[in-house]
């Protein structure tokens, strides 16, 4: 109702309210390179438009004369009590979208309560974003470097930055087929946007001294030399010369993720540390029941927004086959969330809590902090909306029967 009554005092929204419509306008707002690698996914982009497209096969069948008056959207993770279920999704290189990044966005979360995930792949040290966030939930995003010891010094980090949980990506083991950004002839990370949790970090630092291996050392493709002025002047930032900057954007290429990576390996995560883990990108049910043999904490349904195997399988299909296997695991979901009744469903079809990816960063890219804030409170609203009006009063409700698929 507050959404409402905003717009009768002459308030009018910052950001747009429907995803389209937010989405074109961050379209304006941004950098041709930023837009591109925000909204771009993997090879044709099937699977991305899947992701829409297992939304809009499920249909909601409301239920009357139940009194939904009052009404709660709280529910338990790991723990923890989350007043909303929702967190936001671990996203690199948020400089795309705006000048502030992650640190906006750690605001806005902390403000409405809502968990941010730090990403591995972050714009702004994760010690930046957590003292912004006083006491406010927040979690880290983890790839699992070739660099053991830059792994555990990541964990570390994560504990001393108040983190309660780590999230283990395991879909991007090599960065996928971006067309879009293919295009326009470069990545973020080749220009040093993307990797401050690198280059602020002890252990990969001390490894910038050493000689480069021969691979490495290659000479730097045209698209990395321009990029030249935008290098040295981060390197000021960490104070690293535009030499040391090259070689840190050539070590970060070569160290950031293992591709070898085991179930087995998971096991000296878990001697790392105490936190909850959850494994980000699971789509088979087969790997669900595994993860709860290793001993992992949680799971999360996604499909990194179809920016990894293009021509996957839709997040939300593979949803509920994971619920079933996980067992008493929570699962999380991501990939394709636009709208609050988007959430209703995903939570319908057994998921815990939902991740919101792309759209939070449209609205840092439109409004920063502010931006953030308004896109986290319009999902919320229309998330309260829509179980109000479908009778329900709690996500704990919310089960198969309150959707139908229609086909
Ligand atoms: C991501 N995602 C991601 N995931 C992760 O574990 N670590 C990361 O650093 C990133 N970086 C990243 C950058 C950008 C620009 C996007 C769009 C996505 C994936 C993210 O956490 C989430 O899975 C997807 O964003 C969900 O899809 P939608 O809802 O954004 O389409």
């Amino acid at each position: 109702a507050r959404i409402y009554v905003r717009g009768l005092a002459g308030e009018l929204p910052r950001v747009p309210v429907e995803a389209a419509a937010l989405e074109a306008a961050a379209r304006r707002a941004m950098g041709a390179r930023g837009y591109a690698y925000v909204a771009g996914s993997a090879g044709s982009e099937a699977t991305a438009l899947a992701n829409r497209a297992a939304f809009e096969r499920w249909r909601i069948v409301p239920r009357v004369l139940r009194d939904a008056s009052s009404r709660s959207l709280e529910v338990e993770l790991l723990g923890a009590r989350l007043p909303a279920p929702l967190l936001l999704a671990p996203i690199g290189v948020l400089e795309a979208a705006h000048r502030e990044a992650d640190l906006a966005v750690a605001r806005a979360a902390a403000a409405e309560r809502v968990p941010f995930v730090f990403s591995s792949q972050a714009s702004v040290p994760m010690e930046v974003c957590a003292r912004a966030m006083r006491d406010a939930p927040r979690w880290f995003q983890l790839y699992w470097s070739t660099d053991d010891d830059l792994t555990r010094s990541f964990v570390r980090r994560a504990e001393s930055s108040g983190c309660s949980a780590i999230v283990l990506t395991l879909d991007t083991t090599v960065l996928g087929w971006r067309p879009r950004d293919l295009a326009l002839g470069s990545l973020p990370f080749l220009r040093g946007q993307g990797i401050a949790q690198y280059l602020s970090d002890p252990v990969f630092r001390s490894r910038l001294g050493e000689p480069l291996p021969q691979a490495e050392a290659a000479p730097l493709r045209p698209a990395t030399l321009l990029a030249a002025r935008e290098l040295a002047l981060k390197g000021r930032a960490y104070r690293l010369s535009l030499a040391d900057m090259r070689r840190a954007v050539a070590r970060f290429i070569a160290t950031y993720s293992r591709p070898s990576l085991r179930w087995e390996d998971l096991a000296r995560l878990r001697e790392m540390t105490g936190l909850p883990l959850l494994l980000k990108g699971v789509l088979h049910p087969d790997d669900a029941r595994t993860a709860a043999q290793a001993g992992m904490d949680g799971l999360i349904v996604s499909n990194h927004g179809g920016r990894q195997v293009d021509g996957a399988v839709a997040a939300l299909d593979a949803l509920p086959a994971v619920v079933a296997a996980a067992g008493p695991l929570p699962v999380l979901f991501d990939s394709g969330v636009r709208g609050g009744a988007d959430v209703f469903k995903a939570l319908a079809l057994g998921a815990r809590a939902v991740l919101i990816g792309r759209p939070y960063v449209y609205g840092l890219a439109l409004a920063g902090e502010a931006g953030v804030r308004e896109v986290i409170q319009n999902l919320r609203a229309e998330l309260d909306l829509t179980l109000a009006l479908a009778g329900c009063r709690t996500p704990e409700e919310l089960n198969p029967g309150c959707l139908t698929s229609g086909l």
